[in-house]
């Protein structure tokens, strides 16, 4: 069936930096169905000239524009105006251009949340909450549970449940797609996942960037929200969850919904123990001198907003008793990756008198390069006395290995799979709702406690705390060994 994508916010930040660089890319390598019309609805009256040229800007960060896509992708195109929260300012758009109902509508709302609830009833109003309608929106959802249900309701006011696509981008990522292809595509992993064969888990996503420019937006929030109640956590639901009996929207969401119902709550009394709170102060990065948090741009002197988390969760089901799963974020860290440490168990006995063994370690990086990487131990190679152990790297780096394959976004992939009506790598309210019961429990053990953020050298690892986090339990990051 036809389809048109409809963005409402359509010459905001998002629609610019990722929605149409997106949809060209897509158009560009034949993916986007024939027919399909791209609509960017502004509120603000802005000359045509000034959209393309922005949209232009977005593309050309990534790739040089090509003059056949580009023009292929402006047929496509279309700038309206009209304020989306106001019926009579959307019904001569629908009425122009989606009166044939049966096409199909893909609407993005790339606006903030406090519009969404008007926005849904003008498009109820004019008819455009037809059922194959599907909403996309990404966070932020609210800041707590409450606050999301509240959003939420609006949605769904108008919506059904399976119309609404909540993105976090990470689940669009080409590593975390493969996170499942390890667990479930090979025999020899599921079995050992487990409490018998695993000693614990490290879940990073470190970041070099600070507050870009949007000191304001993530002082409300501060790194427990922004990153940890979405991204640390769906990662972790991937790592943790049982095999879902297909690769359906429903059996991996159901999956996943359970592992964040497992999550051991984190109070006032296990707080200290659990949790670290940091925030960046003046330092460099990658040689460069940067200023701290608070003398960020428009920075307030007495925030205390966290930019750094580091925190033991547990999985509190039969599989994972006992096993830690530390996770740790963080801006103006001295590397940008992503990565899962899987950390095995010693071996039971040793017949190597003479030489250690260390045990084995599976690292999926998620970015940048992302590759998997085993350790084993292996004998080094001579005529020592006795056994001369090593551990060393079985390593798969994707980039080599599928070299000329092209790669593809996360928003590229998650806006085709809402063109397909597919949700599976999107997240669903009982999951958000899962998550922020959690998190809130965090925060409100903070406030309880009164824990503020210890500072930290921009371009370090974080505040102390976050290392002596996993030496009081025998353990360290791996990135500081
Ligand atoms: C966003 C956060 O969701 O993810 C940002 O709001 C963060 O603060 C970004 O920088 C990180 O995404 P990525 O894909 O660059 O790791």
């Amino acid at each position: 069936m036809a389809c048109d994508v409809l963005i409402f916010g359509g010459v905001g930040d998002l629609a610019y930096r990722k929605l149409y660089p997106s949809l060209y890319k897509l158009d560009k390598n034949g993916s986007l169905p024939e027919g399909l019309r791209i609509f960017g609805v502004s509120r603000r009256e802005i000359p045509e000239e000034e959209f393309l040229t922005e949209i232009r800007q977005g593309i050309s960060r990534n790739e040089d524009i090509d003059a056949d896509a580009w023009q292929s992708f402006l047929d496509r195109l279309q700038l309206v105006f009209a304020d989306a929260t106001v019926a009579d300012d959307l019904r001569p758009i629908k009425e122009q251009y989606f009166s044939d109902g049966s096409r199909e509508l893909m609407v993005y709302l790339a606006t903030p949340p406090n519009i969404f609830a008007p926005i849904c009833q003008s498009m109820a109003a004019v008819g455009l909450n037809r059922p194959s309608t599907r909403i996309v929106v990404e966070k932020p959802l609210g800041d707590d549970r409450e606050s999301f249900r509240e959003i939420n309701c609006h949605l769904t006011e108008i919506f059904d449940e399976s119309q609404v696509y909540r993105i976090d981008h990470y689940l669009g990522k080409e590593a975390v797609q493969n996170l499942l292809a390890l667990r479930f595509a090979n025999a020899l992993f599921e079995p050992l996942w487990n409490n018998n064969y695993i000693d614990h888990i490290q879940i990073t996503v470190a970041e070099t960037v600070g507050v870009e420019g949007r000191w304001g937006f993530y002082d409300e929030a501060g790194a427990m929200r922004d990153m940890v109640q979405n991204h640390l956590l769906q990662l972790l639901c991937l790592t943790a969850m049982e095999p879902p009996a297909e690769l359906a929207a429903d059996a991996v969401r159901d999956e996943k919904l359970k592992v964040l119902r497992c999550l051991k709550p984190i109070v006032a009394s296990n707080l200290k123990e659990t949790v670290v709170r940091g925030q960046y102060a003046a330092g460099a990065v990658a040689g460069e001198p940067v200023p701290g948090y608070r003398q960020e741009e428009g920075a307030a002197q007495k925030s205390d907003t966290e930019t750094f988390v580091a925190l033991k969760a547990e999985v509190d089901n039969w599989r994972w008793a006992g096993v830690p799963f530390y996770l740790r974020t963080g801006k103006r860290l001295p590397m940008r990756y992503s990565e899962i440490v899987i950390q095995f168990k010693e071996i039971p006995h040793s017949i190597f008198s003479g030489s250690t063994s260390e045990p084995n370690r599976l690292t999926i990086r998620l970015q940048p390069n992302d590759s998997i990487q085993l350790s084993l131990m292996s004998k080094v190679p001579g005529l020592k006395k006795g056994m001369d152990l090593k551990a060393v790297p079985l390593d798969l780096f994707f980039s080599e290995i599928f070299a000329g394959e092209q790669g593809v976004s996360a928003y590229e992939r998650l806006l085709l799979d809402v063109i397909n009506s597919n949700p599976t790598l999107f997240v669903r309210s009982d999951e958000v709702e899962a998550a922020w019961t959690w998190v809130d429990g965090i925060r409100s053990a903070w406030q309880e406690v009164g824990q503020n953020v210890a500072q930290y050298t921009a371009g370090s690892w974080g505040p102390t705390a976050a290392i002596a986090l996993l030496a009081k339990d025998d353990r360290q990051w791996y990135e500081d060994i």
